[in-house]
């Protein structure tokens, strides 16, 4: 029996074409986003796939095989997997489990293992997908299943990234479907209310995730600042401030899911790549044990002001405070609400994940004005005082 060592222990992390190109792509962009992810240092920090969403086949199968767009990919898929390889990088691309992709291109119904082996071929590290136009009478969590059993037996590792936007009760059947990550929530765009309605949307349903299969809530859109091919994802000009994508990208991390890059990385400001290249906030993310956080609301602002806090292996804690609400709040975390009572003598030192340094140590509890939209990401150290 093989022994493999299975895939995505943590969320992956990488780039997705979708929510800046859409249905805008071609292997050039595809290979000098890969080029950009090492000059800029993200793939230091850890992200690693690059992923080609829809819209990259052809309108029609030959001999039954899916077979790429020639004008955008005109020397095919593999060369640009290749290339990605040669980066040190991994290479995913899209399906989906109806009869179509949600674009209109052919889907991967009833030719599941044919794909599959399509995509081991031409060297893919991660599938994504989706759940468009299934047939009625198709059992959405057995077409999962289907895909889940071609892609573990095509010779190849490829993570599997489903798709189904929290539809049918996805949370209670996906683990067993053999998917790596799972969307929960519809797509996301690129302004606050989406941001904040997804992660509110995920609060509670932090046991359904864990390792080898993540809560996926959707593809950043941090740094895109409106700048969308897609007009829906781009909504509004301008898109979020740099301190709602520190939000953002803040309560990704902190609930565990897969951090997939949505902007333009050959034009990212140098805010952006401090966002995305947080190391602090990435080491919660991707902390081994992948508990989820629990969620403990400001009692005197529970609709606008609350913490979450996630356990770390090794002792420490993760703690997000964020204020939702649009004027400067406080929030008051009482420690004994978390499992630490004054009794027991001890306190919590504090380290500032976007200051990068410790704030000092604290007993009963820490108390912090949040300006609107903003949030406060620290890692505690449970000490004697
Ligand atoms: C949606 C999916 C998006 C994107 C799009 C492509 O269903 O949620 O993330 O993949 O399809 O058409």
């Amino acid at each position: 029996m093989k022994n493999v060592s299975p895939l995505c222990h943590t969320p992956p992390m990488g780039w997705n074409s979708w929510n800046t190109f859409s249905w805008n792509i071609n292997a050039d962009l595809i290979k000098s986003s890969a080029d950009k992810m090492i000059e800029t240092g993200l793939a230091e920090a850890g992200y690693e796939y690059i992923v080609i969403d829809d819209c990259w086949s052809e309108k029609q199968r030959v001999n039954g095989r899916l077979v790429p767009d020639h004008e955008k990919f005109p020397d095919g898929i593999k060369s640009v997997a290749d290339y990605v390889h040669s980066k040190g990088l991994k290479f995913g691309i899209y399906s989906c489990a109806g009869t179509h992709t949600c674009a209109g291109y052919p889907g991967s119904f009833e030719h599941e293992f044919e794909d599959a082996e399509t995509f081991a071929e031409w060297g893919v590290d991660y599938l994504k997908y989706d759940y468009c136009y299934k047939p009625e009478t198709a059992d959405g969590a057995n077409l999962y299943k289907r895909m889940g059993m071609a892609l573990r037996n095509c010779g190849r590792d490829i993570v599997f990234s489903a798709c189904n936007w929290g539809k049918d009760d996805v949370h209670s059947w996906i683990r067993e479907s053999g998917a790596n990550l799972f969307r929960s929530t519809g797509d996301i765009q690129d302004n606050w209310e989406s941001v904040k309605r997804i992660a509110l949307s995920q609060i509670g349903k932090e046991c359904c995730s864990g390792v080898y299969c993540h809560n996926d809530m959707d593809m950043l859109v941090v740094g895109m600042h409106g700048n969308s091919d897609n007009e829906w994802i781009a909504d509004v000009v301008g898109g979020c401030t740099d301190t709602e994508y520190k939000t953002h990208f803040a309560l990704w991390a902190i609930m565990n899911s897969p951090l997939m890059i949505g902007c333009d990385i050959r034009k990212m400001s140098d805010e952006t790549k401090e966002i995305l290249t947080n190391k602090d906030i990435i080491a919660i993310n991707q902390d081994i044990e992948c508990r989820g956080p629990y969620c403990i609301k400001q009692w005197n602002n529970p609709e606008n002001v609350f913490a979450l806090i996630k356990p770390l292996s090794g002792g420490d804690y993760a703690i997000g405070m964020f204020n939702f609400g649009d004027k400067t709040n406080e929030m008051s975390l009482q420690f004994f609400d978390i499992g630490l009572p004054y009794t027991s003598g001890r306190g919590l030192e504090i380290y500032d994940c976007c200051k990068h340094e410790t704030i000092g140590i604290f007993t009963e509890r820490l108390c912090v004005q949040i300006p609107s939209h903003d949030c406060m990401m620290y890692r505690a150290k449970v000490v004697k005082a």
